[in-house]
């Protein structure tokens, strides 16, 4: 059973959607060369419990031993921040979950280190962040789920990249997965989709293969089986009547992508 929120709660969702979003916007001037992920990871720790007086859903989640998500280059999603240190040219996904008030906000998007990089890098993150976008102007009350795998589908197929298929979006709420699951790749998961249904969409898009490992060590890092580039990015949003609103909007994103899309004409 899919949950059909309250205005109560699609209001405390957007609290703590917004948070989520300003730990992307306050941690993009340290990302730089010579910095290391556990360093970021720091600097978000702090701003979410000692500025924003919120709670880092991933910490201590199934034991999972930091705040954030920082993948890097081939690392595909949880990558466990630590030593590494980044260079200029390299892509990198940090993900953040928050918590306020007992409702979660669920964010990630890519960083460039230095702002250039490979063609082929460039075009993978920019290829991601258009699979999500087009994918968030195909819901609206009524639609089907199976429309978010058939858009971004057809986007990576035209590019020749692959959908990784072994993590999904989700369910969001007052719990951090939960039904539906959102799967990005084309799919007979029929799901009717409704107003307050809340949800997020998060593509993971390979250069090469969709294969993927889990690192045997940490039991968490996810990498590209090939060791090809992964973007990835992510927005929790809602359904509404006509469209959806994105719980997880950055300013920055102002111009590329309304808040309140109205899908239905
Ligand atoms: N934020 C991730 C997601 O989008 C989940 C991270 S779980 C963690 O669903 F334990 F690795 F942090
Ligand atoms: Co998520
Ligand atoms: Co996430």
């Amino acid at each position: 059973m899919i949950k059909i929120k309250t205005p109560e709660e699609i209001e405390k969702m957007r609290v703590a959607g917004k948070l989520a979003a300003d730990v992307l916007v306050m941690i993009e001037p340290y990302i730089k060369s010579g910095v290391t992920t556990l360093e970021l990871d720091q600097i978000c720790q702090d701003y979410i419990y000692n500025t924003q007086h919120a709670i880092s859903a991933c910490l201590g989640y199934m034991g999972y031993p930091k705040c954030t998500c920082i993948s890097v280059n081939e690392v595909v999603c949880h990558g466990i921040p630590g030593a590494h240190v980044l260079k200029n040219g390299d892509i990198v996904n940090i993900d953040v979950t928050v918590i306020k008030d007992e409702y979660y906000g669920d964010t990630s998007k890519m960083f460039i280190v230095g702002g250039q990089t490979t063609p082929l890098n460039k075009r993978l993150v920019n290829t991601t962040q258009e699979c999500l976008y087009a994918a968030l102007h195909k819901i609206h009350d009524g639609a089907n789920l199976t429309i978010v795998g058939d858009t971004i589908q057809k986007i990576a197929d035209r590019e020749g990249f692959s959908i990784v298929r072994d993590y999904c979006g989700h369910g969001i709420g007052n719990t951090f997965h939960d039904e539906p699951t959102v799967l990005h790749y084309r799919n007979h998961d029929n799901v009717m989709l409704q107003t307050g249904m809340t949800f997020t969409i998060e593509p993971m898009i390979n250069a090469g293969t969709y294969k993927c490992k889990v690192n045997k060590k940490n039991g968490w890092t996810v990498t590209t089986a090939d060791k090809s580039p992964s973007a990835q990015f992510e927005h929790t949003i809602v359904v509404t009547d006509d469209g959806c609103e994105i719980l997880t909007l950055r300013p920055e994103e102002e111009g590329k992508i309304e808040r309140v899309l109205h899908n239905l004409i």
